[in-house]
């Protein structure tokens, strides 16, 4: 007979890739939002929300159907209405429909971005990859200048920064436009055409494809070739190339370290011109292949592939789910919120009740408490609240309840005092 499945392993597993943010980490997560916000709203950069779900078309029409997303990690359901949708892979063609969708281009341009949430892409689980992983991304729409591009990474730096990632190095490069890009193209598709033989399988379907992908490849023997590959830079017209120096000027000015990588491109078609990632400064001792904290570009012809229309737009998201994790390889400290000194314990029916008026006393006046709601006797609770380390056990009996006051406890002398419960704040502000 064949063996069972054990179904309790799977009901009890999260999906592969996926996983639970226990408290330990939320805090992590909430410390960053929190620095991503405070910064973005700021610079002028305003929130904004788009559906887990979107139309399969706007990730087809607007990722290109040669990038990795397209062709393999999308997840995509048909509804029962015939509806073809997909769990948003990114965030960056769901704000430009969103633009587009609500005629933004009538309100003073640029339109300027903050948002963030889950995104899911099936990848191949690793270190740094999920396949539901969390963005902060910052979009700016309607400005074709370079001053959003030094916008859109003096903001992302300056969050990675305050988190206390101090050596942020930004790898950039230029794609160029259409008709410069096409010229690399070719010279790329020449290069590569003695060389088919070396590639890996991926490569050798990207030749025919989108030869620029074979630069993102990950493979030990594509970088070997890569590292003689003609370089974009040498290829760039000369208003691309004016961009490309007044970005570099910018960064040069505001003191951002920058790595000019001139082979980098990136796995989403939509970019043009300026694409970036951000990346720690490892020590020497470190010789893991670093992983990029975030990443983004100028992408000047997404509007016209989604809708005709012509809108230059440029942005950038942060990796939550990688910085959370560098954060702790570095040991750097979160501010948890204030630790609750105070136990309250509440005993019989009459003080459960009466408990409630006094709980939401204390939290209007700011006192935060650890409630039990257990059932247990006094001692046992007494125990709990010495075991949490509580300077102070606050007892609501019958008795208590019924004149109106309660009893202070003292957790280290055991001492102990009963007070009027309208009392209480001040007595209890007096003591911490
Ligand atoms: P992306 O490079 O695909 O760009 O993702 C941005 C960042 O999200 C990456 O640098 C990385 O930190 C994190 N990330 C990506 N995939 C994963 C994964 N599987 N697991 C964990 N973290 C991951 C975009 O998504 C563009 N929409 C960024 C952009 C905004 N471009 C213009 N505007």
């Amino acid at each position: 007979m064949p063996k069972k499945k054990d179904k309790s392993k799977i009901i009890l597993q999260t999906p592969k890739g996926m996983h639970d943010i226990l408290p330990e980490d939320f805090v992590f997560y909430k410390t960053i939002y929190d620095k991503a916000e405070e910064i973005s709203n700021y610079y002028g950069f305003m929130p904004i929300k788009t559906p887990h779900l979107e139309r399969l078309e706007l990730f087809n029409a607007g990722l290109g159907d040669t990038s990795d997303i397209i062709e393999k990690q999308m997840y995509t359901l048909k509804t029962q209405g015939g509806d073809k949708l997909a769990l948003r892979p990114e965030g960056t063609a769901p704000i430009m429909r969103s633009y587009i969708e609500h005629g933004m281009q009538t309100w003073p341009q640029p339109v300027m971005f903050q948002y963030q949430g889950s995104f899911f892409r099936h990848e191949k689980p690793q270190k740094g990859r999920l396949r539901e992983l969390q963005q902060f991304g910052l979009e700016i729409i309607g400005e074709e200048k370079p001053v959003a591009e030094a916008m859109t990474i003096r903001v992302l730096t300056l969050i990675l920064e305050e988190l206390g990632l101090k050596s942020i190095v930004v790898h950039i490069n230029s794609l160029g436009d259409k008709e410069c890009r096409n010229n690399y193209r070719k010279e790329l598709l020449g290069f590569y055409k003695k060389r088919l033989g070396q590639l890996c399988r991926d490569c050798k379907n990207r030749y025919s494809k989108n030869p620029l992908r074979i630069l993102d490849c990950k493979e030990e023997k594509c970088i070997e070739i890569k590292a003689e590959a003609p370089q974009m830079i040498n290829y760039l017209c000369t208003p691309c190339k004016q961009h490309l120096k007044e970005v570099l000027e910018f960064l040069d000015s505001n003191n951002i370290s920058y790595f000019l990588d001139t082979h980098l491109v990136r796995g989403l078609d939509y970019y043009s011109r300026t694409v970036f990632e951000f990346f720690e400064e490892k020590s020497e001792e470190e010789n893991e292949t670093p992983i990029a904290l975030g990443a983004g570009g100028r992408y000047d012809y997404l509007a016209h592939a989604l809708s005709n229309k012509n809108f230059p737009a440029i942005g950038g998201a942060l990796g939550i789910d990688r910085i959370v994790q560098t954060m702790k390889d570095r040991s750097i400290p979160v501010r948890h919120s204030k630790p609750s000194k105070i136990f309250f314990i509440q005993l019989g029916t009459a003080a459960k009740y009466k408990s409630l008026k006094i709980i939401e006393t204390l939290r209007k006046a700011h006192v935060p408490v650890i409630q039990s709601i257990s059932k247990d006797t006094l001692k046992s609770q007494l125990r709990i609240a010495s075991k949490l380390n509580m300077s102070y056990a606050l007892i609501l009996g019958q008795r208590e309840a019924l004149e109106d006051s309660i009893i202070i406890k003292d957790m280290d002398t055991s001492t102990q005092e009963t007070v009027p419960i309208e009392k209480i704040v001040e007595f209890i502000k007096k003591k911490l």
